[in-house]
Formats: C-alpha cells, structure tokens, sequence
C-alpha cells in the first residue's frame, strides 16, 4: 500500500486549516509540511507557531521536510508543535547520527532527505537508523517544478538495498509527482508519495487522490 502525502506548499496558505481539512476528508494519509528558511533553499514557509495551530485541526500525521540549518536548534519545537516524522537534508548536516537520535528522544519519526544530486552511499552510515529515506525528485525549494528522470533509477537502486539489507524502510519521493510518473516511481519502490500541485491544483482532491491510487503500480493496488 502506499501512503499520499499532500504537500501544504501548494495549498491557500490564507485558509491552510480548511485546506488540510480538505484534504483529510479527501483520503489523504498524512500532510507533508515543507519548512524553508530562506538559506538552505531560497524560499521561506512556516515554522513551529504555525505547524501548532493545524495540529487542531487534524489526526493525521505530520511529515516535516525541514529545509533548513543546523537543524538540530529547532528538532524540540518541531515535534512539540506536532510534527511525527521528521526529514533532515544529509547535505548540511555533518552530526547525521546525533541529529537522528535527537529526534527519537523527542519522539519523532527520523527520516533522512537526499537532494537529487547528492549520491544514495551518502546513506551508508545510517540506513539502519532512520524509519523512512525521502529522495528528492527536484532541486527543494519551490513547489510546480518538473519530475527529474533520473530519478527513478535512484530510487530502485536504494529499494534494492534496503531489501539486501533486510530492511523495512519508507521510500519518499517528493517533486512533481502527477498521474503520469506515478506508476514508475512506485514500480521503482516508491511508498510514499508527496504531491503538491496535482492534489491542490485539482478540482476535486477525493477524485485526484484515488487516481493516484489506482495509477500506483500500475492499478494494482
Ligand atoms: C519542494 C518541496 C515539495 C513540493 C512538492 O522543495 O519539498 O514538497 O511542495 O511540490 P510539487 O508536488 O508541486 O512538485
Ligand atoms: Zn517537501
């Protein structure tokens, strides 16, 4: 099975609260929440104060992309705020495995972010460690922007290694994921799948979501 994960960048930041409602009600199995801080990536979004509001609204997990850094300042806020699962960029962080244990002693899931062109044994050392590998599938920063090809060879070689490695890890991918690619990335080994602008540009987020569904492996699932 595998998870949607709507990615809030690409909702009405003016009723963001009605917009994870929405997408809640839609079938969505977590809301993946991108924080940027304007110097790891040239964007800035939310922090902490607002992640604590929408945790009234909703049950469902919160899956924060932390694009920011020295990351570990903020951990202890992100997760008393609500965050269950949080991606650290493995590109700014030279203390990986400090930063992941931090996150399990607050209570967080720990998951580790790859940009495109940052290379899987950059993962060597804490594959065993964290719950969950998000991939990028774009340059982070910006919602809208187009699927990278090369990609989906990225994320078959990391299934094939966590399978070698007998391990039961998360795949996220995250990026111009649409009704057109899909099919390839979750054939490739992808199990959770951020989108942006295909559930919040479309008119009707329950349709949307279950077409997403059905085109994963091939209509399979
Ligand atoms: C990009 C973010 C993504 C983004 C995805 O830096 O990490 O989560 O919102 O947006 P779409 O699905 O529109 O490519
Ligand atoms: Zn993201």
């Amino acid at each position: 099975m595998i998870k949607i994960a709507p990615s809030i960048l690409a909702s009405d930041f003016s009723k963001l609260g009605e917009e994870i409602a929405r997408v809640e009600r839609a079938g969505a199995d977590m809301i993946h929440l991108d924080v940027m801080d304007g110097h790891f990536v040239p964007n800035i979004t939310i922090g902490p104060p607002v992640i604590k509001c929408l945790r009234k609204v909703t049950d469902l997990p919160f899956d924060a992309h932390l694009m920011i850094e020295e990351p570990d300042r903020y951990i202890h806020d992100f997760v008393e705020a609500g965050a269950n699962i949080i991606s650290v960029h493995v590109e700014n962080n030279p203390h990986l495995h400090r930063t992941i244990e931090l996150i399990r002693e607050c209570g967080a899931r720990p998951s580790v972010v790859l940009n495109p062109a940052t290379p899987l044994n950059a993962l060597d050392a804490v594959l065993g460690d964290v719950d969950m590998v998000l991939l990028m599938t774009v340059d982070p920063g910006f919602g809208g922007q187009q699927y990278i090809e090369s990609m989906t060879g990225k994320i078959r070689e990391l299934r094939q290694i966590a399978l070698r490695r007998g391990l039961d890890l998360d795949i996220e991918v995250d990026g111009g994921i649409d009704l057109s690619n899909i099919r390839e990335v979750t054939m490739a080994g992808a199990n959770v799948i951020v989108a942006g602008t295909t559930i919040f540009g479309a008119p009707d987020a329950a349709e949307i979501i279950r077409s997403l569904r059905q085109n994963a492996f091939g209509g399979t699932t």
